[in-house]
């Protein structure tokens, strides 16, 4: 139905309608560069834009889409697009907080929370699940991803997937997810935004890969080529990438949007002028232009002097105009466009409590000395530092949606959770940044953090005598949400002196100190990690992000969010990571350095905190690991048992990890990887039989061929609390 309905409109379309379908301008809500589209209402009416995007409200819509489908010729419907990355108005985590979850189902929720408040707003289409595996921290946007492993990334992208689509697009409550950024922009060199990608087959294959095709499989519409070249060809131009990889590798039959300006960036790249990138782009087999208008422009030239072919642009529109009929936008163009759902179904009290939940379940305990927390409800705080009480700081990046006036700040939150059981002497105590001119870098998007000019020594003695007053000190510091995400990398993976400084002198005072520690990324926290006694991790945790801090410091939840990125002990480790290789001279065990073998001079090996890590109020123990047999054959399966035993007396949730190692391989094989987990929940005194099966399926991996296969030999499988803490067990594969 859908062919013959696509074919007929298409037959009655002229080329420069059909070029019209593949231009995607901008609302101008929230845009991540200089161009901006113009003459927006004309070109719609001239049949010369096929999307909107940063544009929202059902009103908006409707009078953008009334001029498509009542003042255009053939009265295409739009499609309506935004960047709804971690919720919507209800925002939740940020993405690489969401993984520290581990919670499929949870993180599933939250986007189809987000799909039903984007959808009750207009939109129809959204800009994530972002897949990019990252293992450098340097990079601003680590952020939104879900951090360094490619079998727990790519589990997430299909629940994003599902929760964003649903069962059947056409539902008025289900929206269209776009996998971004195809491909490997979370490896862009040095972590420095745009950059170049150079990488072996392989390591694509093996590890950078596999999570957007998990979510290509889980039936994501569209697909956002990334800004960085790869290996030498710009992704938005690269035919091996989008044609033969995309679409006859891995079947793919949605549409492709370029990113912000990604066609026209081409021409920095120097791959030509616009008319020629244009047509680069579309030969490499993208279908949609987002902004540069390089399609628009161009391509009726092009096909003129016979540089792009009219086969090429049908097939791109049919892509386009199949993405709208499977939305239901033919069917009615204003099914995302209800004011009462609006009013209704945007941050209702279930959505907020559900990202009350998910915030908590993100945060991780990164130190817990002698059980300071959590908190007594009674006696007196000092709430410090330079994120305890703004607002503007808590959505966390690129959440263009957010209402401030809808988020507490850290200090508001905390009153709501201790009402009047607790006294909170509030100070800044350090400026966010020594430099404004950082600041203000750091700040942009409107989330500001205020600024104090007084002397610093002054600032800091304010918060040291409040301190003085209490029974214990909680600091609020790390970075602003603005200091991760696009364009905000960083060299120096600190906390900024300033606040360091602040943090010293509190200690000094010799009351316990909390550190609830802002960020978008991993930090090099060795400092913090020898002198404050304890550090919880938060994030940035979205609209509720400050009643669920206050829920965990104290005790009303006990953490048990897991990192997803490996925290390092200084920059120079990066990229650092917990499923390396081995090398031909690893460092025997337990060593810090062995002249001639694979280390530092100045740093172990080791990370601050491995990739898993994360403590709970109580303590788990692990069993040995029993196998049901000691070997198999590829068809078969065997199963591995441990028993994991809640010692503490605390109720909570573990994380347990499946590893494995490949002995020995046709290629270098790392030296683990994730191959499943069980999120459970034991009450104190508890124990729980924990079972896996592993087959020959998941010992597969790219060999250099780049055939997948499992190649029979020896393994060591791994189960335990992280990627370092582990039992281990062998077993053969026949
Ligand atoms: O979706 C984003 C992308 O992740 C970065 N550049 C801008 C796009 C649209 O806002």
């Amino acid at each position: 139905k859908m062919n013959t309905y696509i074919s007929t409109l298409m037959s009655k379309m002229t080329v420069e309608e059909k070029i019209g379908q593949l231009n995607l301008v901008t609302g101008g809500e929230a845009t991540t560069g200089s161009a901006v589209s113009s003459d927006v209402e004309g070109k719609i009416q001239r049949g010369q834009v096929g999307g909107i995007f940063s544009m929202t409200t059902p009103q908006r819509i409707r009078k953008a889409q009334e001029i498509a489908v009542t003042k255009s010729r053939l009265k295409i419907p739009l499609i309506f697009g935004q960047d709804v990355i971690h919720g919507y108005k209800t925002t939740f985590p940020i993405p690489l907080g969401l993984a520290a979850t581990w919670d499929l189902p949870l993180i599933q929720k939250t986007a189809r929370i987000a799909a039903t408040e984007a959808s009750a707003d207009g939109l129809n289409w959204t800009f994530s699940p972002m897949v990019d595996i990252s293992r450098d921290p340097r990079w601003g946007r680590i952020s939104e991803g879900s951090g360094e492993d490619t079998y727990l990334s790519s589990e997430i992208a299909k629940a994003m997937v599902k929760g964003y689509q649903g069962d059947d697009l056409t539902k008025y409550n289900t929206i269209m997810a776009c996998v971004k950024h195809f491909a490997l922009y979370g490896a862009a060199e040095s972590g420095r935004d745009y950059n170049t990608t150079d990488m072996s087959l392989h390591r694509m294959y093996n590890e950078y890969l596999p999570p957007y095709k998990a979510a290509i499989d889980a039936g994501a519409g569209s697909v956002m080529t990334s800004f960085n070249d790869i290996n030498g060809v710009p992704a938005t131009a690269n035919k091996w990438l989008m044609t033969d990889l995309l679409r006859k590798q891995w079947g793919f039959n949605g549409f492709v949007v370029t990113d912000y300006t990604a066609v026209s960036e081409l021409i920095d790249h120097g791959l030509g002028d616009l008319q020629q990138v244009s047509a680069l782009s579309l030969k490499a087999g993208v279908e949609m232009d987002m902004v540069s208008e390089g399609f628009l422009n161009t391509l009726g030239k092009s096909l003129k002097e016979g540089k792009v072919t009219e086969e090429q642009i049908n097939n791109a529109c049919k892509l386009v105009l199949e993405a709208k009929y499977k939305l239901g936008l033919f069917d009615d163009p204003y099914r995302y466009c209800n004011d009462a759902r609006a009013k209704k179904e945007i941050l209702t009290p279930a959505n907020l409590q559900a990202a009350r939940e998910v915030a908590g379940q993100s945060f991780v305990l990164l130190k817990n000395q002698n059980n300071l927390l959590p908190l007594k409800k009674s006696g007196t705080i000092a709430l410090v530092g330079p994120l305890a009480n703004t607002r503007s700081n808590m959505p966390g990046t690129w959440s263009v949606n957010a209402e401030l006036n809808n988020t507490p700040s850290l200090l508001e939150g905390l009153k709501t959770v201790v009402g009047n059981n607790v006294k909170i002497l509030h100070s800044l105590g350090s400026n966010l940044l020594e430099d404004p001119a950082y600041q203000e870098r750091a700040t942009m998007f409107g989330r500001e953090i205020p600024r104090d000019n007084r002397s610093e020594e002054v600032i800091i003695q304010e918060a040291v005598a409040n301190a003085m007053k209490a029974d214990v000190v909680v600091a609020a510091l790390g970075e602003s949400s603005e200091m991760s995400g696009e364009s905000s990398s960083r060299t120096d993976l600190e906390i900024p002196d300033v606040q360091q400084r602040l943090l010293a002198a509190l200690l000094k005072t010799g009351k316990p100190v909390v550190l609830v520690l802002f960020t978008g990324r991993p930090l090099a926290l060795k400092w913090e990690s020898e002198n404050v006694p304890a550090i919880l991790n938060v994030w940035f945790g979205g609209t509720q992000a400050a009643a669920a801090t206050g829920d965990v410091l104290f005790g009303n939840v006990n953490p048990s969010g897991k990192l997803t990125a490996t925290f390092p002990q200084n920059v120079g480790q990066v990229p650092i990571y917990y499923s390396h290789k081995n090398t031909g001279r690893p460092l025997e065990e337990g060593k810090w350095f062995s002249k001639f073998r694979s280390n530092y001079l100045d740093v172990t090996n080791e990370p601050l905190y491995p990739f898993g890590y994360g403590l709970s109020y109580t303590t788990f123990s692990y069993g040995d690991i029993k196998l049901s047999a000691p070997s198999f054959k590829a068809g078969e399966s065997i199963r591995a048992t441990v028993t994991v035993t809640n010692n503490g007396k605390y109720e909570g949730k573990e994380v347990v990890q499946l590893y494995t190692r490949d002995m020995v391989g046709s290629i270098t094989r790392p030296v683990k990887e994730l191959k499943s987990f069980q999120k459970i929940s034991l009450k104190p005194g508890e124990s729980r039989e924990v079972t896996f099966t592993i087959s020959a399926e998941d010992l597969k991996f790219y060999n250099a061929e780049l055939q997948y296969v499992a190649e029979p030999g020896d393994f060591k499988l791994f189960i335990g609390t992280n990627s370092r803490d582990l039992k281990s067990a062998d077993f053969k594969l026949l």
